[in-house]
């Protein structure tokens, strides 16, 4: 893909009391480019090449939250569902932002198949962006995620996992698996491995009747493929008397506490309120 080859053509990026070095190729206006800092509105995401024309642009800026329906809300996070059809502009402006720290798969500037699920957290100065995911309309292949990202500046703080989890919520209410869209990045795959391997055993260590794959998949909302691979990578599939079992070692189980003592957030799914587009 040609785009993966493109030189990095953007420094540092400027949002809100945020300044970030970006990471990978962004197709901006040539204009945009290769300047020291380019200017973010953290509300409406339009781009400017200056802090003047930022500042001039901050006091006309009638966005104070994504251009959507706030479908969830619990403590400071909300969720904004935003269809890329209704919103071409803002959801172009989040895909180019994006493509700032993506570097491996094609991104969509056609934005019209997508939904987007942004997160943000709530303070008095304002309602802001901490990640989101985009979800194909329709996804032939079951996707619930297309692209994901958190934010540079929010990384490394469970947000990335909560997004992953909101995505599952989404599907357990449509009565679907899901699985993000491959090639996963490195970062990716990382945090959906860890985010299947935390879901998975603490579905295990809370269940004490024998539990099939399938009932693992039905009742988390991972594909079965997913699943099989986790309880792979954690070596908790075992063969004997002629049959598979799950088994959750010694050492599992340490990991899985060492995880819950870090108190990430969570998702409160009674919270969601939502209903598939039809
Ligand atoms: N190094 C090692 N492990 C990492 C990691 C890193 N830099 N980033 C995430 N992980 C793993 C860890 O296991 C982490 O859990 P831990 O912090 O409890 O150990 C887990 O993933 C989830 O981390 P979390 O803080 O919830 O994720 P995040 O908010 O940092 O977001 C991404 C994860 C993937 C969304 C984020 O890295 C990102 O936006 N990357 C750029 C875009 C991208 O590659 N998106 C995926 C495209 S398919
Ligand atoms: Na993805």
């Amino acid at each position: 893909h040609s785009e993966v080859s493109r030189v990095k053509n953007l420094d540092k990026i400027q949002m809100g009391r945020h300044e970030v070095e970006a990471w990978y190729f962004s197709p901006y206006p040539v204009e945009f480019a290769h300047i020291p800092t380019l200017y973010i509105c953290e509300f409406c995401l339009s781009f400017f090449p200056s802090e003047k024309m930022i500042e001039r642009h901050r006091k006309k800026c009638t966005l104070h939250h994504p251009p959507g329906n706030e479908i969830y809300r619990h403590e400071e996070i909300s969720f904004f569902e935003i269809d890329g059809r209704k919103q071409k502009t803002w959801c172009r402006n989040l895909c180019l932002l994006s493509k700032a720290f993506l570097d491996h798969k094609t991104l969509y500037y056609d934005v019209d198949p997508f939904l987007y699920y942004v997160m943000c957290s709530r303070d008095e100065t304002g309602v802001h962006l901490i990640g989101y995911f985009s979800k194909e309309k329709e996804s032939a292949e079951n996707y619930n995620v297309a692209c994901i990202l958190t934010l540079p500046q929010y990384q490394r703080m469970g947000y990335g996992k909560l997004l992953i989890e909101f995505s599952y919520e989404l599907s357990k209410k449509e009565g679907k698996l899901g699985s993000p869209e491959k090639p996963l990045s490195d970062l990716g795959l990382l945090s959906y491995r860890a985010y299947w391997a935390e879901t998975i055993v603490e579905l295990l260590l809370a269940t004490r009747e024998d539990i099939s794959i399938d009932e693992i998949a039905n009742k988390t909302a991972i594909v079965h493929g997913d699943v099989m691979h986790t309880c792979q990578v954690l070596q908790m599939l075992k063969f004997a008397k002629g049959q598979h079992h799950l088994v959750v070692s010694q050492a599992v189980i340490e990991q899985h506490e060492r995880q819950k003592s870090k108190a990430r957030r969570r998702i409160e799914p009674s919270k969601l309120h939502w209903k598939p587009p039809s």
